[in-house]
Formats: C-alpha cells, structure tokens, sequence
C-alpha cells in the first residue's frame, strides 16, 4: 500500500467510524447487491452538430478579375475605377480621367496618360493636344462625341512623365474591361506608348504605322500622339494618310455614320 493509499484508507475509516457514530451500525451493500446499474446506459446517439465556419477572406473577396466581370456597364466600372488605389500614380490627390465619348462607338481612341487640364476636368484631351485631336477627328468627319476616347493611365503622373512600366501594369485590366464593353470595331493608338502597351510589344511608331495589327480581335491603328504633333508639325502629313486609313476601314466595317 502506498503512503497515498493509506492516507486515503484513512480518512474512509475515519469518516464512516464517524458515521456509525451518529447512525448506528450500518453495513455496505456488495456492488451487485446495490442497485447500482450494472449495465452501460444506453447510448443516445447525438445529432451532428454543424457550426457556420467563419469564411476565409479568400472565399468572400472577388478577385480584380471577378469584379471586372461584374462590371457590364461604363458606370460600373468607372465606379470600380474610383476605388481602386493602385489605379492612381505617386502624384497625390488627382482625379479619375476614366474616358468619354459614345458607350457604343464603333472607334475607340487610346492616349497615353491625363495631363494638367485634363487631371482638373476629369476629361481625357481637352488641353492644347486634345484641340488638335478635336480637329484631326472633325477632319475625317467625327464630332468628339461619336467616338470614344480613354487613356492607358486613368490618372496624372507627376511633372506628366511618361507611364512606368508599373503604372501601365496596373491600369491594363480596366482599360481592357473598358475595351470589351464598348466593343468597337477599331481602335486608334494616339503615340508609341500607347501602341506598344496595348499591343505588348517595343517597338518604334514607325513600325507600327506601318503594320496591320488585331487587339483580342479588334483591328488596331496607331499614329502620331497630338502632342508630338505640336511640336513637330512635320508629322501633320503623315497622321493625316493614317486617319484618312482608319475612316476609310470604319467606313468598310460598316462603323455607325
Ligand atoms: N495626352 C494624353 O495622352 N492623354 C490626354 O488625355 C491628354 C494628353
């Protein structure tokens, strides 16, 4: 026997010598003499219980590309643009420049990035360049409102350098939504920037003038960027032969008059 069985042999003895003290002499009922069970109770078999589990925030957040998706209208997804942080530049406190022009152009005009003017009025060229691309479109008989005019970067970039590499990464996928709801029937790159960001390639404007090319099945122009042309007036001639190609192709692909 152990100290510990013995101390607890004890304090039995103890208590029942107690016991008889103030009951008188009692005896103890073998087990199966008591009317103790002898038997397990029967199991009552427990319903499963099911908790809610907390959903991880991968399964409630959408992805860019599911909420992109979500977006079947230009008001839709210039909201989502609206909220999208990595949409805006390292120029603090600027405006959405998300597009404008005809929800269902049959042209779709693309320039490179906002600049001052276009940063205060929320509009994409309405400064010295966008006068002139007024007149270029005016030229092969478009008012502004008949097409459809974005920019890679929805966003001013500080001092109005080019877009980064990072920049253009981050704008592509809205500006591709924005492509597939308009769905037009050509597209016209404003500058070397924006021809080799949407196309994907680097190559020179030259080059690229003078190829035929498809964006996800959409057929592509680039020309001279209006600005440019402002400062080298030269360039008139040949933007001139690239926009009077780009009517004369809306005009066989049936775009709207
Ligand atoms: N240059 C661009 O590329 N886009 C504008 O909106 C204005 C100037």
């Amino acid at each position: 026997m152990t100290n510990s069985d013995r101390t607890l042999y004890d304090e039995i003895k103890d208590f029942l010598e107690a016991e008889r003290e103030v009951y008188g002499e009692f005896s103890i009922p073998k087990p199966d003499e008591a009317n103790f069970p002898t038997t397990e109770p029967d199991k009552v078999e427990e319903e499963p219980v099911s908790y809610p589990l907390a959903e991880s925030p991968s399964e409630t957040e959408l992805t860019l590309e599911e909420k992109l998706q979500a977006c079947t209208t230009l008001d839709e997804l210039r909201l989502l643009c609206e909220q999208a942080a990595e949409l805006k530049t390292d120029l603090a406190n600027t405006n959405l420049v998300f597009g404008v022009g005809n929800p269902q152009a049959d042209l779709m005009l693309i320039g490179e990035a906002p600049g001052e003017q276009e940063d205060i009025k929320g509009e994409p060229f309405v400064g010295a360049a966008g006068r002139l691309l007024n007149k270029i479109l005016e030229a092969i008989k478009f008012n502004r409102e008949d097409v459809y005019i974005a920019n890679i970067l929805k966003h001013r970039p500080p001092g109005n350098r080019n877009p980064n590499a990072e920049e253009c990464e981050a704008s592509l996928p809205y500006l591709h939504r924005q492509i597939e709801i308009i769905q037009p029937k050509l597209i016209l790159c404003l500058g070397k920037i924006s021809g080799n960001t949407i196309l994907g390639t680097d190559v020179t404007l030259k080059q690229m003038r003078s190829e035929k090319h498809q964006f996800r099945g959409v057929e592509l122009f680039v020309t001279y960027h209006p600005a440019a042309l402002l400062r080298n007036p030269q360039w008139k001639r040949p933007t001139w032969e690239d926009v009077k190609a780009v009517r004369k192709r809306y005009d066989e692909l049936g775009g709207k008059p």
